[in-house]
């Protein structure tokens, strides 16, 4: 047997013998993807009985920079953290102008509506119209890895 005949026999052989493990690999990971599924579902069914809904998870929060759900329980919903304090807070984002969402200011300082540039603070305050109302504020939690908010 040539030196070339034998390397490809060895190939085979650990292939054939590593089949198993990575099957076995691939249905666990399968099987650890429909638990978390299950388990997102269930702790989510659960958080919305107090008056409570969930909005996303804290690792979506944490890579977009907010959470944004136009229809969570009726209502427009926003979820941040505190720039500094990283407290998290839930509020109205249509501003009571003309309804244009706010957004966070590039300083990190305020909410700035696009439409008209009315400035608010993260309590929801106004301090520079033409919008005159403030932003609707919500009670917000999180549980674990689930962010969820009040709307009432
Ligand atoms: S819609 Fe926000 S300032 Fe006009």
């Amino acid at each position: 047997m040539d030196r070339r005949t034998f390397l490809g026999w060895v190939g085979v052989g650990t292939l054939a013998s590593s089949l198993p493990l990575i099957i076995i690999a691939c249905s666990n990971s399968e099987n650890n993807g429909i638990k978390a599924s299950t388990q997102l579902k269930q702790n989510a069914t659960a958080a919305t009985t107090d008056d409570f809904h969930m909005i996303g998870i804290a690792s979506e929060l944490d890579i977009n920079g907010f959470l944004l759900n136009e229809d969570l329980a009726g209502k427009p919903v926003m979820v941040f953290r505190h720039p500094e304090t990283k407290e998290l807070i839930a509020l109205n984002p249509q501003c009571p102008h003309q309804k244009c969402n706010v957004e966070i200011a590039s300083n990190k300082k305020l909410l700035i509506c696009p439409c008209h540039d009315s400035h608010f603070t993260f309590d929801g305050e106004v301090v520079k119209p033409p919008a005159k109302e403030p932003l609707d504020v919500y009670k917000v939690k999180q549980e674990e890895y689930l962010i969820l908010v009040k709307v009432s």
